[in-house]
């Protein structure tokens, strides 16, 4: 850590106090620079690259938090085992373009316990958030601490975690907090595989058979004209499980506005396809629009 912030001290800031991110930001407001902000857990791929690399076209200084939050996961093995790789992530953010890199530790980022518990109402008693209890709450408590320190004019969200980003808006209405959301569409591998920090975690036969996973979203979109609910479901399941390696734990097509599962295929709103895979002790998650 100290090697990488003697390199990268004249080009881009790594700051790991709120006291340091203060100081790194407060010229560049003066100057009336518009603030971007990208928060990561770290382990960076081409996916968050591609929110920083546009974070810094959009903004006159693009912030990116590195921050395994401890309040969101709901599975410690989960915790433990979460890749953390900061200084091969300070390159990759040097790269891209990031004016200032916030690496905090727990206690700069909590000095008290957070004790916060937010009402989302439905939004959260789907998918994601009815199998990982607590989990976009510690999302919410995380991404409003930073949002306070940084105090971003436009943050960057990957689309990948699409309730997420239902969360974070509908946190950031109720905070009435004075920054935009922007949107990010999926980055894939060539196989269509998403990407997500958790893919370093597979073993070879595992990263082999985890394609099948957007293969058969993709295919549930052809599907869609042709099927209804029931049978798209049963296609879903069926696909996945023939896999030894995977494990279906959801799939779910919802409203993409309200998160709320449809009853038809024929329901009037856009529609979302989610899903959620185990693979092995992997949980990998990933969606697609319908119709
Ligand atoms: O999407 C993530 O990596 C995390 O949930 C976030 C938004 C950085 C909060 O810890």
């Amino acid at each position: 850590m100290k090697f990488c912030k003697f390199i990268y001290k004249f080009i881009m800031k790594v700051v790991e106090t709120v006291k340091e991110l203060r100081q790194a930001l407060s010229g560049e407001k003066n100057r009336g620079k518009t603030v971007g902000f990208v928060p990561t857990m770290g382990a960076l791929h081409r996916g968050h690259l591609s929110l920083v690399q546009r974070c810094k076209k959009e903004c006159g200084v693009a912030v990116v938090s590195i921050f395994v939050n401890p309040t969101q996961f709901n599975d410690r093995g989960d915790l433990a085992r979460y890749p953390r790789t900061l200084a091969a992530d300070v390159q990759l953010l040097q790269v891209a373009g990031c004016d200032v890199a916030f690496a905090p530790s727990e206690k700069e980022v909590y000095p008290e316990p957070d004790v916060r518990v937010f009402d989302f109402g439905q939004l959260d008693k789907v998918m994601e958030g009815a199998h990982r209890p607590g989990h976009f709450n510690g999302v919410a408590q995380v991404v409003s601490r930073l949002f306070d320190l940084v105090k971003p004019d436009y943050a960057y969200f990957g689309e990948k975690d699409f309730q997420q980003l239902a969360v974070v808006g509908e946190m950031v209405r109720q905070l009435r907090l004075p920054v935009k959301l922007v949107r990010c569409p999926i980055v894939r591998e060539a196989d269509g595989l998403a990407l997500s920090s958790r893919n370093a975690l597979l073993t070879p036969e595992q990263r082999a058979a985890a394609p099948l996973i957007a293969k058969t979203l993709f295919a549930a979109v052809d599907m869609v004209c042709s099927a209804d609910l029931a049978a798209l479901k049963r296609f879903v399941a069926d696909a996945i499980n023939a896999s030894e390696q995977l494990q279906l734990e959801y799939f779910e097509v919802v409203c993409a506005s309200t998160l709320q599962p449809v009853a038809s295929l024929d329901d009037d709103c856009a529609k979302q396809a989610c899903i959620a895979v185990r693979v092995g002790k992997v949980r990998l998650i990933d969606n697609v629009r319908l119709s």
